[in-house]
């Protein structure tokens, strides 16, 4: 880890699922439900749903993430042979109250209360994330909740990036990014963030430019980072 490179930072923008809400938790509560099928069903609709967000991209089609969102689970849901538009439904209703990881609210307050400016940087869309943030009691510890939907396009055009530029207020080499999906952290430093990928699923590293400039496995470790703790 290059610490000199946090030296100046003066906003966190943070990658909202996976990052601070765990994507999992969806299926993870339907268990009794799904058997042993609720851990492939929820690799199957995250991997499809960020598919779909950068083929879309590419292919000039944007929806929103909700709609993305469900369209992946129909994907997934099919694959695993499973047909009940009730439990479609529950799904969907409990993806818009994800539980936050366990030290989410706690690492907001210390950097907000050591005076960094804090926001989340998402694909989500407006709904979804109020819904989330509401869910987590993390409102008044975040200054701006920023969705694609304000450029109409998904993670990783720069686009996305340039939104916690101009809504923060600083330089991008003046931020630090954090995400736990590495794609989102490669192309958050290609863009000039100060990048902690925060590494939760112990995943190797992708084999694309622009490699994070911090590496931890929960965010507890980002306060002393940026010298906040
Ligand atoms: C997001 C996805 C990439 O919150 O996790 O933007």
């Amino acid at each position: 880890m290059s610490a000199e490179s946090f030296n100046d930072i003066g906003a966190c923008v943070f990658d909202a699922y996976g990052t601070l809400f765990d994507v999992n938790a969806a299926a993870a509560h339907c268990q009794e439900e799904l058997g042993d099928r609720w851990q492939p069903l929820a690799e199957m609709w995250r991997l499809k749903q960020l598919q779909y967000t950068w083929l879309r991209g590419l292919m000039g089609r944007h929806t929103d993430f909700w709609q993305v969102t469900g369209d992946a689970l129909d994907y997934a849901m099919e694959s695993l042979g499973l047909s009940d538009n009730a439990l479609r439904e529950w799904l969907m209703d409990l993806y818009l109250s994800l539980d936050a990881y366990p030290e989410v609210k706690n690492v907001l307050t210390t950097l907000k209360s050591s005076g960094f400016k804090t926001a989340i940087l998402s694909n989500g869309s407006p709904k979804m994330l109020d819904a989330a943030v509401a869910n987590a009691g993390i409102g008044d510890v975040l200054d701006a909740i920023l969705t694609v939907e304000d450029v109409g396009v998904f993670k990783p055009h720069p686009s996305v990036y340039q939104m916690g530029v101009e809504h923060l207020g600083l330089p991008a080499d003046q931020m630090s990014f954090q995400s736990s999906n590495a794609w989102d952290a490669a192309a958050a430093s290609a863009f000039g963030y100060r990048v902690v990928w925060i590494n939760r699923f112990g995943q190797a590293r992708e084999r694309i430019p622009e490699p994070p400039h911090a590496e931890i496995t929960t965010l507890d470790g980002l306060p002393a980072i940026v010298g906040a703790a």
